[in-house]
């Protein structure tokens, strides 16, 4: 008798964003004259800089020519992709070796799998709010318990990170063997600065545990003073692994590539108490189940780190950047109370007193026809708090900032 992965029933909902979608098409449905537009998801709208697409093109054409054709590659990726995030950590302050990478078909994924290579009683901190897939993975895992009236999974630790800590993830009071981080933070849009990494670090260490530390959005830190990888910390490379991705860096949302870092040094105990490389581990994993990036696309990842990509990368990121200050001024400018926006492309909202997320993502749909993302949907900190994305094109943020200053003001 086939019976089902019992912790799947833990979960709570559906996923956050194909809930929101459903509820955007039964209001589009219902309003078929509605412009409705969309900040709520963060994802990339700008066209791939032409460098990177010709990278696309001419990978395609080797692959037309048997002298030129290529099978199955490294599962780790291409050295010609390795050596090319190698440098660009090195020309970040970071050290981190080629074969210390391992390239992938996206941070989401990564940051999901990679809670496999640790012992079913790991104690998993998260941020509140948080990125769903932390949480939701380690339910599906076993990991945790059922979820309590709030939605929080017995097991698994909580971390506040809210205005009243500046969104800064205080440290554990409990035992805690992983902790995910994500800076600049999904979906606070807060940094964490080098000295919090470094507490969590000297944390770490001082516990044996490990930061899963998730930098998928480091493109967007604008104040040199801000840390963009764990790596910059010294001591990390021995309590820490570090997520990236080139999907919001340079618009490969639907494109597909990204990787993580495991440090040689970072090491975990195995039931007999030996200290046990991650590094080996995860490589073990990786290989028995992915077979790399396809060769054009991790052509077209390495092309982001020529001058010519780089340029046209920036240039897109400049341009959400600037949506993302057009979003908390003039929402400042309504009346809201705005965090978020300045060294990321998440503007996190105060929503008007007396509504939940959710009633104000329903009014805000209804009233301006502008989605955004209930903070309630990235954990019960997050109530009272909504989300907008700053990817989008220029004239659809200028409009969706005007109907909610007109409409909806705070
Ligand atoms: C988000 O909107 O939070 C992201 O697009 C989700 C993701 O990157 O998976």
């Amino acid at each position: 008798m086939a019976k089902i992965n019992t912790h799947y029933q833990k979960l709570q909902a559906g996923y956050l964003f194909p809930e929101i979608g459903k509820r955007v098409r039964a209001y589009a449905a219902a309003h078929p004259a509605a412009r409705i537009i969309r900040l709520g998801i963060g994802d990339v709208v700008l066209p791939l800089p032409a460098p990177i697409v010709d990278a696309i093109k001419t990978a395609a054409d080797e692959m037309a020519h048997k002298e030129t054709f290529r099978g199955y590659g490294p599962e780790q990726g291409y050295d010609f992709l390795l050596d090319a995030i190698a440098a660009r950590y090195r020309s970040q302050g970071a050290q981190v070796a080629p074969d210390e990478i391992f390239v992938s078909d996206g941070a989401k994924c990564d940051t999901a799998n990679m809670q496999e290579i640790f012992s079913l009683d790991s104690v998993v901190a998260v941020t509140d709010p948080v990125y769903p897939v932390y949480v939701d993975t380690n339910v599906m895992a076993g990991r945790t318990g059922p979820a309590d009236s709030e939605g929080r999974y017995q097991r698994l630790v909580y971390l506040p990170t809210t205005a009243a800590n500046g969104f800064d993830p205080p440290l554990p009071e409990d035992r805690v063997d992983l902790v995910y981080l994500c800076a600049p933070n999904n979906p606070t849009g807060a940094v964490m600065s080098r000295a919090s990494l470094a507490r969590w670090v000297a944390w770490a260490k001082q516990h044996e545990a490990i930061i899963l530390f998730d930098a998928a959005y480091e493109a967007f830190v604008r104040d040199p003073s801000l840390p963009r990888s764990i790596f910059e910390i010294p001591g990390a490379r021995e309590v820490a692994l570090e997520f990236r991705s080139f999907s919001k860096t340079a618009g490969f949302t639907g494109t597909r590539c990204a990787f993580t870092v495991i440090p040689k040094e970072l090491k975990a105990r195995d039931d007999s108490g030996a200290w046990v490389a991650l590094h080996g581990l995860w490589n073990r994993r990786h290989t028995t189940k992915f077979n790399g990036v396809s060769y054009p696309i991790q052509r077209a990842a390495a092309a982001v780190f020529s001058p010519e990509g780089a340029a046209g990368a920036q240039a897109n990121i400049d341009y959400t950047m600037e949506n993302a200050r057009l979003i908390r001024e003039g929402l400042g400018q309504a009346g809201y109370r705005v965090f978020g926006g300045v060294n990321a492309p998440y503007i996190w909202m105060q929503v008007p007193a007396g509504m939940t997320s959710w009633q104000y993502f329903d009014r805000l749909l209804h009233e301006t026809n502008v989605v955004g993302t209930p903070g309630s949907g990235f954990g019960s900190c997050g109530e009272g708090y909504f989300r907008l994305s700053a990817f989008g094109f220029r004239e659809n943020v200028e409009e969706a900032v005007e109907r909610i200053r007109t409409k909806l003001p705070a």
